[in-house]
């Protein structure tokens, strides 16, 4: 059989749940989830997260692995596999990861810069006023940082998804696990954190909205790689008798234990730093460039913990844009039939050249920005807000009335004894969740141009 035609997958289903897991756990889970709790109610928000999380998440989840594992095509061929006149869908669902790769990668450099300062001791530097600014805004230094970054995933997926993805996950992910717990049992007992950890945990049914739940949905989205082709494309990999229903509720536990870990650390440690100030909590990625490092600083024993902090999302960050290049390289594999080291050069040299533009918009090109957006943000919300409600909606419908969800069902059926709730999925995928998605997108765009919703 020729060499590259020849599929390889993941060799158990631990690995390809941590492999998933990996993808999902990422700057999401680690800075977006725990301010939105923080703001949106506390209890009251983990609540709502939580049960969308094993209804929407779920069936979300299931579909794409399932059309993965049964069509075994990137999500460029995998819809088209199952019914012709929906290739589109793949088009639209392949070009999300196209976009968001390079820019994530930007975001992954600068990770690796605050790294590379706790661990090296320049911490307290890291924590000075106009260190991020003054760091993002250069031409050359941010653009080195990514470049290493963008290396170091070509390089994992250059040694394929076995030995590549799949190990490193392997080591990865629990490392993090690890990791999250000795940051989280480190803030939760310093003076003080009592009143933070209520804070983030307590209910506060006043601050429950239609807002919350639409946050909370679009999170929900992002946090578990959905809709860009990711879950479709490590579906294809997964072996034909792997269990999915058990496969997603595991990567589920591991991306909501994380995000929920990642609270425990970041609003206790802002909460008392900022003396129960909650804005500092709602600052985007601020709250980890700026007003982490400060905390860090300021505490004792601080600079330790800063380092493990930073490694942690250097982990999070790399397993995350891992799942994104596999996931335009099998793209291309499966339109060129090329070599895979062949095309993996192709999207590295893509990922450089793209990412550059996106770095320089906080530099020299700032000048470039619509509606106060810079390039990175114009990216984030064609992808975020935009295309990916869009595939989510459209994959709905498509399992809805096109192939029918029993194409899915049978599909998880295939590898258990019987999807107990297939009644549920199928009012979830053909009715709730195009509804939901609906919302999430008017809400976006309107949001966008600074009208708030509701
Ligand atoms: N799921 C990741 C997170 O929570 C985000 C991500 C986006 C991962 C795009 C891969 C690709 O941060």
């Amino acid at each position: 059989m020729n060499e590259k035609k020849q599929k390889s997958g993941f060799s158990s289903r631990i690995g390809f749940v941590l492999a998933a897991a990996g993808s999902a756990v990422g700057l999401g889970n680690l800075w977006r989830f725990p301010y939105l709790a923080a703001k949106y109610g506390g209890g009251s928000f983990l609540l709502i997260y939580l049960i969308l999380t094993i209804t929407f998440g779920f069936a979300l989840m299931i579909t794409e692995i399932a059309i993965g594992r049964k069509t075994g095509k990137s999500a460029l061929y995998a819809f088209s596999d199952l019914d012709r006149k929906s290739g589109f869908i793949g088009v639209l669902a392949s070009a999300v990861p196209i976009i968001i790769l390079p820019y994530y990668c930007v975001i992954g450099g600068w990770v690796v810069k605050y790294a590379w300062a706790f661990v090296t001791g320049s911490g307290s530097a890291a924590a000075a006023d106009e260190y991020f600014g003054g760091f993002i805004s250069q031409t050359g230094e941010p653009i080195l940082w990514l470049g290493i970054f963008i290396l170091a995933t070509m390089v994992v997926i250059l040694l394929g998804v076995n030995k590549g993805i799949e190990n490193i996950s392997k080591v990865l992910m629990p490392l993090l696990v690890i990791l999250s717990v000795v940051i989280a049992v480190f803030v939760v007992t310093r003076p003080g954190a009592g009143a933070g950890i209520a804070y983030y945990l307590k209910p506060d049914l006043s601050k429950i909205s239609a807002n919350a739940f639409l946050a909370a949905l679009g999170q929900l989205f992002y946090s578990m790689s959905l809709a860009m082709g990711i879950m479709i494309t490590y579906g294809s990999y997964l072996k034909k008798d792997a269990n999915i229903e058990h496969s997603v509720r595991n990567i589920e536990i591991f991306d909501t234990g994380i995000a929920f870990l990642a609270g425990l650390m970041i609003v206790p440690a802002v909460f008392v730093f900022s003396g129960g100030n909650e804005a500092s909590l709602k600052a985007g990625p601020t709250l980890m460039f700026i007003t982490l490092p400060k905390v860090f600083d300021g505490m004792a024993g601080g600079h330790i913990i800063g380092a493990v902090f930073f490694v942690l999302v250097l982990f999070a960050a790399l397993t995350s844009a891992i799942s994104l290049m596999e996931t335009v390289v099998s793209i291309f594999v499966d339109k060129t039939n090329k070599s895979r080291r062949f095309i993996t050069i192709c999207v590295t040299i893509y990922t450089i050249v793209m990412a550059i533009p996106s770095s320089l918009g906080f530099g020299v090109l700032s000048g470039i920005s619509i509606k106060g957006m810079s390039i990175l943000d114009m990216f984030d919300f064609v992808s975020n807000s935009i295309l990916m409600p869009v595939v989510a909606l459209l994959t709905c419908l498509f399992v809805g009335f096109v192939v029918k969800p029993k194409t899915v069902i049978d599909e998880v059926e295939s590898s258990s004894h019987s999807y107990k709730s297939k009644k549920v999925y199928e009012i979830l995928i053909k009715y709730v969740s195009p509804i939901l998605i609906i919302l999430i997108l008017i809400s976006s765009i309107l949001n966008a141009f600074g009208i708030n919703t509701l």
